[in-house]
């Protein structure tokens, strides 16, 4: 099997993880936990996002909580934003980098931001312009990138002209997002190759929710076609408010168990991270879907000395 020698995780558990909470979780404990994840490794992460806090309230104290962490100078901070409202917001807060979202198809951004594909694209093209001269660092996520929720499989052609334009649009990375997470290995293939051919030199992430258990396989597919980055989420949290039935996102320390299994290098400490899942349990009112913390030790008994 081809496999790079490294792979970059992108923790969006504060986040994408934590928006779909049903009760509040408290500013603290949204700080501990990112605090917590800023020492394991991780190099980047989606700590809020600047949304209506009538549409997503879990978000509402975004500002509180990126004022509230220890920042760690060598860890990029994201925050997601819907709109031009959203890059007001989130550029007097001092993030590194902003998180855009748009869906491929129109029934989910209807529902998610209240406007078509093109009202959205249309929108952002004003927060690009004026990202590319403050020299924020932009990733451009293109939410339901293989199924809708509501209009069902999402052709890919569709997902590749958006790639074309947002590629030439001066965003520094493209996020390709299973939004519901129902794609499966041969189609993450496909899609991701398709892409890595019309823009070799862009940064693609891949972004996959575990609603069907795929994955993890959709990992393996996705480094076969090149793309070495991949979002998670800490413990397997998460799901998006107008996507109904998506499920969490693949969890952040299955995914780097995996890797490291493979030999494929994160930068990132497993045991750092299952402390962080500790954080989390008692925060959600959810079984984590999560593998890895379940597992009691992956050693041989005789050598156990917990997971490695
Ligand atoms: N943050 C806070 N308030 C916002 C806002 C933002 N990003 N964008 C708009 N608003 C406010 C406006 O200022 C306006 O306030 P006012 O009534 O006091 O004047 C009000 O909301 C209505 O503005 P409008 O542009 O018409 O917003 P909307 O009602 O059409 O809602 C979104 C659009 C995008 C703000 C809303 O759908 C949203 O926040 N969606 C978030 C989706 C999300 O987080 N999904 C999960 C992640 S993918
Ligand atoms: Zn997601």
């Amino acid at each position: 099997m081809q496999l790079p020698k490294k792979a970059e995780i992108i923790e969006v558990g504060p986040r994408d993880g934590l928006q779909n909470e049903a009760n509040f979780i408290s500013t603290e404990k949204k700080i501990e936990l990112i605090n917590a994840l800023s020492n394991t490794g991780i190099k980047r992460m989606e700590a809020t996002s600047f949304v209506h806090p009538v549409y997503v309230p879990q978000m509402k104290d975004a500002s509180e909580v990126l004022a509230g962490i220890q920042r760690n100078p060598s860890i990029q901070y994201m925050a997601l934003i819907p709109n031009e409202k959203g890059f007001e917001r989130a550029t007097q807060n001092n993030v590194d980098a902003l998180s855009l979202v748009v869906g491929a198809s129109d029934s989910f951004n209807l529902k998610n931001v209240k406007m078509t594909r093109d009202e959205s694209i249309k929108k952002f093209e004003s927060v690009v312009a004026k990202s590319n001269e403050q020299d924020i660092f932009l990733r451009y996520n293109i939410a339901t990138a293989f199924w809708c929720p509501f209009e069902g499989k999402v052709d890919s052609a569709l997902v590749l002209d958006m790639v074309r334009e947002i590629d030439q649009s001066g965003v520094d990375e493209i996020v390709i997002c299973d939004t519901i997470g129902k794609a499966n290995p041969a189609q993450v293939y496909d899609l991701l190759s398709r892409i890595r051919e019309l823009s070799p030199n862009a940064l693609i992430t891949a972004h996959f929710h575990d609603t069907y258990g795929l994955a993890q396989a959709n990992i393996i597919a996705a480094l076969q076609s090149g793309v070495t980055r991949f979002d998670a989420s800490i413990g397997g949290l998460g799901g998006c408010p107008f996507a109904p039935g998506a499920a969490g996102n693949v969890a952040t320390e299955d995914v780097v168990f995996m890797l490291h299994e493979m030999g494929i290098e994160t930068g990132i400490d497993l045991p750092s991270l299952l402390s962080c899942v500790e954080i989390v349990k008692p925060i959600t009112n959810r079984n984590l879907t999560g593998h890895l913390h379940k597992v009691k030790s992956t050693q041989p008994q005789n050598e156990s000395e917990g997971i490695k």
